[in-house]
């Protein structure tokens, strides 16, 4: 009974299947400048994404968490079902979360029916530290308690699918490995 009444041009659309890349790695490892460039480039090509990112969030959504084990199991599990509402509506869905627990990440690959590549952003502390002097030097110095990689734990990523050596490589051959791994999965074509 709508389907005439409105006179519109809506955006082509194109045929994309959902999927979720999930970047973990340690607080100033790169994580959301990769995610922010590879999306400027899935943007510019006419793919449909979105960004989900840990800073971002816990503004807002997670903002009643902080960073004990049972709280960040929480901020995964959420955004996990955030995720899985974007990948069922086929938006290709960029996280970039430390998800420093091995099965927190585990569950979310379970959830995601193969739509889903795990990017571990691998890169020294003391070069994460350089990057984001301030808030390591008050985890450093207590300040900041349970700190990721200073006073709380990050399990590295058994089997990633995709190692991105922040430090060794720069942020255009960073994006051009995901966008490679992306074609080769038929993510986008
Ligand atoms: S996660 O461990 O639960 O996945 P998330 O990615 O959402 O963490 O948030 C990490 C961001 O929170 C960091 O980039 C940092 O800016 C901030 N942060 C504040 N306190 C901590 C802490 N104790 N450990 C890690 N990150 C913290």
């Amino acid at each position: 009974m709508f389907n005439n009444q409105y006179k519109l041009i809506g955006q082509a659309p194109i045929e994309q299947k959902g999927f979720l890349v999930w970047f973990t790695g340690l607080s100033g490892s790169g994580k959301t400048t990769i995610a922010n460039n590879l999306e400027k480039v899935l943007k510019n090509h006419n793919f449909i994404t979105c960004r989900l990112d840990g800073d971002v969030l816990r503004q807002s959504l997670n903002k009643d968490l902080g960073f004990t084990k049972k709280d960040r199991e929480e901020n995964i599990r959420r955004v996990k079902e955030v995720s899985k509402i974007l990948v069922d509506t086929n938006v290709i869905t960029l996280a970039s979360f430390i998800s420093p627990y091995e099965r927190d990440r585990q569950l979310v690959q379970e959830y995601m029916n193969g739509q889903f590549a795990e990017v571990y952003v691998n890169c020294p502390l003391l070069i994460c530290e350089k990057r984001k002097s301030d808030i390591y030097m008050k985890a450093r110095q207590g300040i900041i308690k349970e700190f990721t990689g200073i006073s709380s734990p990050y399990e590295e990523p058994k089997n990633p699918d995709l190692i991105i050596k922040s430090d060794e490589e720069n942020i255009t051959q960073s994006v051009d490995r995901v966008i490679k791994y992306l074609i080769g999965k038929k993510v986008i074509f």
